[in-house]
């Protein structure tokens, strides 16, 4: 069996499964587009202390799925490129841009073959935010991120903490952590809805398959630390980007972060790494 080519399928069911996610995000409590046109920043405080001072940066993200991100990096005053390879989130996205007067790079691309279609190198190149588990090869994927930093340019990623795979709610906030180990991948999973914002916004979609992979905190690092980067920073934060459990609160000073009575799990981890001169 050739791993690589049953992985290019998967990838091709997640893409298809992505363009119909990104159509009924259009609709969406997570997204919220009539605030973003009038003009609300998507960011959170997370990711805007992580990335900080973007402005006049030629910045490349990742997985940008309907680029509310990457446009509200770009009015910050970042140069940014935005890859995804769903082209009906880059549809939206680019849409979202022009109405916001915003200059994007929107590129459509599967990130593996990246290097192969984008030309150039970027201060930052930075993800966020349920991106790593549709990956089915860090390895390669830390090298199209190391590909395209200048020599001392930094990588930023803002991510779902991967221990929320091993909890689940049994009722009324009640959680508990799942009785079975959970293998690494591929893990194939019919999908018949997206997230919202809270827990019960759930939207039907036309079904798909997914295809996932459950990453470790530490698989991600040696991965970056193999393609030459150097770790500057890493946290695990008990903030979530939405109710992914019923008793989650909205964080008291950022609407968009949500996290759970007494902080007791990490619910989100970034970590920054550079480049060497
Ligand atoms: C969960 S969404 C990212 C959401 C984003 N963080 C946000 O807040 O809007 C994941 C995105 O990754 C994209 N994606 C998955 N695998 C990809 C790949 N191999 N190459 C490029 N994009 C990919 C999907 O199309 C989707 O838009």
């Amino acid at each position: 069996m050739d791993t690589a080519i049953d992985d290019r399928k998967r990838m091709q069911s997640n893409q298809q499964g992505w363009n119909r996610r990104a159509v009924a995000h259009l609709d969406s409590t997570y997204y919220d587009l009539d605030s973003f046109r009038a003009g609300k920043s998507s960011l959170r405080s997370l990711e805007l202390g992580v990335v900080g001072d973007v402005s006049g940066k030629d910045f490349l993200h990742l997985q940008c799925h309907i680029g509310l991100n990457a446009i509200s990096w770009a009015r910050r005053g970042a140069n940014v490129t935005a890859v995804d390879f769903a082209d009906e989130a880059l549809k939206i996205g680019g849409e979202l841009a022009k109405g916001l007067n915003t200059d994007i790079n929107f590129v459509h691309a599967n990130v593996f073959d990246l290097p192969e279609v984008l030309e150039g190198s970027f201060d930052i190149v930075y993800t966020d935010y349920g991106v790593l588990h549709l990956l089915p090869d860090l390895s390669a994927w830390a090298k199209v991120v190391a590909h395209f930093l200048k020599p001392g340019g930094v990588f930023h990623v803002v991510e779902i903490h991967p221990i929320l795979a091993a909890i689940e709610e049994v009722g009324n906030g009640e959680l508990r952590v799942r009785p079975e180990a959970i293998p690494s991948g591929p893990l194939e999973d019919e999908v018949t809805a997206t997230y919202g914002d809270g827990y019960d916004d759930v939207q039907h979609i036309d079904p798909y398959k997914q295809y996932s992979w459950l990453w470790s905190i530490p698989t991600v690092m040696n991965a970056l630390i193999e393609a030459g980067l150097r770790i500057e920073t890493f946290t695990e934060v008990p903030v979530d980007c939405r109710q992914r459990f019923s008793n989650m609160v909205r964080d008291e000073n950022d609407e968009g972060l949500w996290r759970m009575p007494g902080d007791p799990i990490p619910l989100s981890w970034t970590c920054s790494a550079r480049k060497p001169e």
